[in-house]
This record gives C-alpha cells, structure tokens and sequence, in this order.
C-alpha cells in the first residue's frame, strides 16, 4: 500500500491522558494534516484518551490486555481493525506497550513512535524524570519507527532545547508543546512522501 494518494488512514495508539492524540486530531479536522484518525486503540479503557476519541468521534478499540492469553491474541484483533480501516500509518503516543510480531510484520515501515528524550539516551517510561536526576542541560523530543524494543528503531526526527533547571513538570511542559507540532510535522512529511 503506497503512502500517495490523497487522504490517508491514521491509527493512534495511546494509554492515558492523549494530548498527542489531540493534537494529531485537531491537526485532521483543521485541514493541516492530510489524514484523518480513523482509528484509536487503547489498552486501558479508562484513560482519558478514550473521552477524548469519543468526542472526535474516532472509532475507538479499548481492551484490556488481561482479558487476552497473549500479546499476540490481542494485537491479531487489532491486526484486524487496522486491516479493516485502511490504516496507512499507526502513530504511537503514549501507548506503553511493546509492539510485536504480529502488528510488525505486517506494518514494517508504516509504525512511528513519539518520545520524550533525544533518544538513545533516556529510553523507558521515565524518560523526563531520568534526564532531570541526571542533571542533562540539553532535553528533547525524538521522533521514530519503531522495532521490537524498547524505544528502539531509526530515527525520524529530533528536536532539543536547552534548560538548566531541576523542574521536571517544567521540563514536561516545554516537551509537550514541542511534541505537539514535532509529531503533526512528521506525520505530514510522511504521509505526502512519495
Ligand atoms: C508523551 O510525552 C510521549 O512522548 C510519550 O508519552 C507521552 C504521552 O503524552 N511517549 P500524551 O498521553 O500524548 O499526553
């Protein structure tokens, strides 16, 4: 399946608040994103990100992974989902989960993933709060694809920006704002790429 034709199918994948989400959502409905969320998946069907899906009107696939004997058992129901939408490109943000076999297989080269660090330094849930115990004076966001591990996969994109303070909600702050237009940005470069 190219990526040039005209509108294509995102899927976004996430676990809890969702900004990102709302972000690349917004991005559709304004017309800066040549795309539209067709499909949102969430292993925690109590997370923010599922009201936020609702009031996009985003077709939403929220499970719980207890419920499923295996990772591979529930990401073959998602394989399906993605399948069925069309998806052209699976943009991961926040979704805590490493992604498998199954869904990699078959999406080689069309799963990104959004991180809170100039990747590869920092990787894992606790990326900020590791930078700042550190002590780095120079913080960032990286985009990626992704492969089987943990925040592992070739780097897309990157952007940084210098602070000398120990704050880390400040630090979180700045990475959002940064995340919000880095993410759009890439997701657009990708899906009009030839
Ligand atoms: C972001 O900082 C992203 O880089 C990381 O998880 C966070 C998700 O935030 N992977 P949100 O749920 O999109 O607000």
């Amino acid at each position: 399946m190219g990526l040039n034709t005209q509108q294509k199918n995102i899927a976004v994948f996430a676990s809890g608040n969702g900004s990102n989400f709302e972000a690349i959502a917004g991005a559709c409905e304004r017309g800066e994103l040549a795309a539209r969320v067709a499909l949102m998946v969430c292993d925690h069907p109590d997370a923010y990100v599922v009201q936020r899906a609702a009031h996009h009107g985003v077709q939403t696939f929220a499970f719980d992974p207890k419920n499923y004997n295996t990772k591979a058992d529930y990401e073959a129901q998602i394989l399906q989902l993605l399948d069925a939408q069309n998806i052209d490109l699976v943009c991961l943000a926040g979704y805590m989960r490493l992604i498998s076999k199954v869904l990699l297989d078959q999406y080689e080269g069309r799963i990104i993933n959004i991180h809170p660090s100039l990747l590869p330094a920092f990787k894992g849930a606790h990326a900020i709060e590791q930078a700042v115990d550190y002590g780095v004076k120079v913080f960032g966001v990286t985009v990626h694809f992704i492969d089987s591990t943990m925040d592992g996969g070739r780097i897309i994109a990157q952007r940084a920006f210098a602070y000398e303070g120990s704050d880390a909600s400040e630090v979180e702050r700045r990475i959002h704002e940064i995340e919000h237009k880095l993410y759009i940005d890439v997701i657009q470069q990708i899906i009009t790429q030839k």
